[in-house]
């Protein structure tokens, strides 16, 4: 809902307020973001700013405003040189490198749902049974310049998106240096900022830090969101305010948190200015992408819940919207570039068989690519691994009743291929200058229309060809040597977001012309995870790092600004081709279960028992994968912290079904109990509560095999190998009948951990890097 009384406007959702007032000044003053205000035009004194006394050597705005400081007020913009010393959220170069603005709000109007915009770039989407926008537009007092503010509200998610426009009402052009989506001004008290921040292999691990007095920059300068620092971060306090901002883009990105001398923080997102210029035209315009803002006293749990809910139903469209994801197979790790039609048919085959319901071709399946240096831009097959060419291998996957999926790297040239002996200068480089590289290969110049036209017919064909019904979007390296041939590129400042425009341009196009198939992003796993990625791909590859491990602190990270249906997670080989880290198959899967389940090994290796693990894992997963996929999720103790236990749990939205993951991430000697306590069940209810059973390899047990075998059993032999193949335990017998109230209050004592004084059918054997998903069921006692 939106309205304004008065000076003040009032954007409420389900359970939060954000207010703010227009000034005797003509500026807009930030006054709250928070819980539920339900009489909001009581409380506007109390919150503006008191400004009756002048202060020190600050500047005030004008001599009819003496005691007005923009630099200590909390607003809902900023520009330089009117007295706020904080870092400005807009910044225009005009006349002779002058920068001094002053944008004063003309009007206002709010519409039911929300306008689509003009701008080429990804947005989020709603009607007006879930939204409502609010543009206010504002005037710069001396320059033919006008912004527009605008606001819409999605009361169902709690979420608010805002987004800048800029427009050119002279003769002159002007220079946009930086203009930020949002800007959130705040009291200082005790913020804490949470970043997601990595590398390839170890993206979005969260972090944590205090914020004082001075500037702290979250950003990317690569030309993608990068797994270096995600654009989602959060603010949150001890008492469990929490206020979560995110970016619906895809390229160089700048959240800038400054605490200022007088006790105000201030929180902005957008493009990053350091990467950026853009010469505006006379009569035109610019729009920033839309910033997410959500706020929630119950923590990052109920601030991530309510991203989850808006990327859910505000953000992921088409076919796969809420729609439940295929179980995959990728043949990437189990077989690199040395496959051929037989060896990825048997892979098909074993994979039907064990309830895998789409495979996935990955890279070298065309051209020359036999390895990576070679062929990237040449999409069509190589007919001596694949002879009966796409369509033929489509067409038997097709029969075994699977789904057909694509990897492409679209966006990429190799030196070594046809469409660079052809268009070398579509590749980015500098004419004259030797280019930098980054896995032997170069980027293609997206802002170019004559490339995406290319890429859209090649790839539109290759795809009709192969029917495919998943695409994997890959993209193996960032950017360097900017430059393009591209006329409509005035400065160079403008490349990086005219290649993010480009690049949307193209998934717009192929994604309309291919509306059923389900498709994936990826960039060396994570790097490009962001909401405009998602706006036209519905999940993500979320990391190549499939260690069970790692995994725990990637996917925590990764789930508090993104749901689970979004997160890619694969159950790999052991010892893991990242890490070299040898875990259990099982842990494996319990970890990968809480996303969308893959499998990335080679399965016709596998032997008895180890299939038969896979098959019921499948089916569990199956059984439970609306839940997985789209329940309520809650991180309960976080990998990344001093615990050596891990708790995740997913609900579904009427509480009656939970699946909680207990991990550890070492095994202790001689442990005390562990405990498993969740608050996100009904309190009224009453829940079995059980473990899911899956196998225990009898491998780790090592040489105490021999206390219980007749033959005697080397650690690591052929015999040992063998009776592990062919024989396993199942896990511990364990089950309750609790209250929710006991559940969350309390919390259960499970199963004692095998500490190295005897084993029953009851001990839980879990082992480094071991767990257990718990299964909650409430019971309808009027039935028993
Ligand atoms: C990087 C991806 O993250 C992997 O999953 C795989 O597709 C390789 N690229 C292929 O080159």
């Amino acid at each position: 809902m939106i309205s304004k009384k008065d000076r003040l406007f009032n954007l409420s959702t389900k359970h939060t307020s954000y207010l703010f007032a227009i000034t005797e000044t003509g500026h807009l003053e930030h006054l709250y973001y928070g819980r539920l205000l339900s009489n909001p035009t009581l409380s506007i004194d109390a919150l503006a700013e008191k400004r009756s006394l002048n202060i020190g050597t600050s500047t005030a705005y004008d001599s009819d405003n003496p005691t007005l400081y923009l630099t200590n007020l909390c607003m809902e913009y900023s520009t330089m040189g009117k007295g706020d010393y904080r870092e400005c959220s807009v910044n225009i170069e005009y006349s002779r490198g002058m920068q001094t603005l002053d944008f004063i709000v003309k009007s206002f109007r709010i519409l039911p749902g929300k306008p689509r915009t003009f701008s080429g770039l990804p947005e989020s989407y709603g009607d007006k049974s879930t939204c409502t926008t609010l543009e206010i537009t504002l005037k710069e007092t001396s320059l033919p310049l006008r912004m527009a503010l605008t606001y819409t509200v999605f009361e169902d998610s709690d979420v608010i998106t805002r987004r800048a426009t800029i427009y050119n009402d002279g003769t002159n052009s002007v220079r946009i240096k930086g203009l930020a989506s949002a800007q959130l001004d705040l009291d200082a008290d005790d913020w804490n900022l949470v970043t997601f921040d990595g590398a390839w292999a170890r993206e979005r691990y969260m972090n944590e830090r205090p914020m004082l007095p001075g500037i702290y920059i979250n950003d990317s300068k690569t030309g993608v969101s990068s797994a270096d620092h995600n654009p989602c971060i959060f603010l949150k306090k001890d008492d469990g305010e929490c206020i979560g901002m995110n970016l619906v883009y895809s390229g160089n990105h700048r959240e800038l948190v400054e605490v200022s001398p007088y006790g105000k923080i201030r929180v902005m997102t957008g493009i990053n200015p350091a990467t950026f210029s853009w010469d505006l035209s006379p009569q035109d315009r610019f729009q920033s992408p839309e910033a997410v803002l959500t706020y929630s006293h119950q923590g990052m749990n109920g601030a991530s819940q309510n991203f989850h809910h808006f990327i859910n139903n505000h953000i992921v469209r088409g076919t796969w919207k809420l729609r439940e994801r295929p179980v995959l197979i990728n043949n990437w790790e189990a077989t690199y570039f040395n496959f051929n039609e037989d060896k990825l048919l048997n892979l098909a085959k074993e994979s039907a068989d064990l309830g895998i319901e789409l495979f996935v071709l990955d890279d070298g399946w065309f051209g020359l690519r036999n390895d990576d240096t070679t062929s990237l831009g040449d999409w069509t097959v190589n007919p001596k691994k694949l002879p009966s060419g796409l369509a033929g291998l489509s067409l038997e996957v097709h029969r075994l009743g699977m789904m057909f999926g694509l990897w492409v790297e679209p966006e990429m040239v190799s030196i070594e291929s046809q469409l660079y002996k052809k268009h070398p200068d579509w590749m980015i480089a500098i004419p004259g200058r030797r280019p930098s590289v980054g896995r032997n290969q170069y980027i293609l110049d997206l802002s170019r229309q004559e490339v995406r036209d290319h890429l859209f017919k090649n790839l539109s064909e290759t795809w009709h060809l192969a029917d495919v019904n998943y695409i994997k979007w890959d993209m193996n390296r960032v950017f360097s040597d900017i430059y393009s041939a591209n006329a409509e590129i005035r400065n160079h400042g403008e490349f990086f977001h005219r290649y993010v425009l480009g690049l949307y341009d193209l998934l717009d196009r192929l994604t309309k012309a291919f509306p059923n198939v389900l498709f994936e992003s990826c960039a060396s796993g994570g790097n490009r995870f962001d909401l405009g990625m998602l706006c036209y791909m519905s999940q993500t590859w979320t990391s190549d790092n499939t260690d069970a491990l790692c995994r725990l602190y990637i996917q925590e990270g990764t789930s508090c600004g993104y749901p689970l249906s979004t997160m890619g997670s694969h159950v790999s080989t052991s010892p893991n081709h990242q890490t070299l880290r040898r875990t259990d198959l099982e842990a494996r899967f319990n970890v990968a279960a809480f996303g969308v389940l893959g499998y990335e090994l080679d399965i016709t290796k596998l032997k008895g028992q180890q299939k038969e693990a896979i098959r019921s894992q499948i089916a569990f997963y199956k059984a439970h994968r609306s839940l997985l996929q789209y329940g309520n999720f809650t991180r309960i103790k976080l990998a990344n912290s001093h615990s050596n236990q891990v708790v995740w749990a997913v609900a579904s939205h009427d509480k009656s079904e939970l699946l909680v993951l207990f991990a550890q991430k070492l095994n202790l000697p001689n442990p005390g109990a562990d405990k498993l306590r969740v608050e996100a069940v009904d309190l009224n209810a009453v829940y079995e509560v059980f473990p899911r059973q899956q196998k225990i390899d009898i491998k780790m047990f090592g040489d105490l095999l021999n206390r219980v075998s007749p033959v005697p059993i080397t650690e690591g032999g052929l015999a040992q190998d063998t009776i592990s193949k062919a024989i396993s335990l199942e896990s511990e017998i364990e089950h309750y009948r609790v209250s929710g109230e006991q559940v969350a209050y309390g919390g259960i004592k499970l199963n004692q951990q095998f500490g190295g004084t005897g084993y029953d059918a009851m001990t839980r054997v879990l082992g480094d890097f071991g767990n257990r998903i718990y299964i909650f069921k409430k019971i309808n006692l009027e039935s028993k």
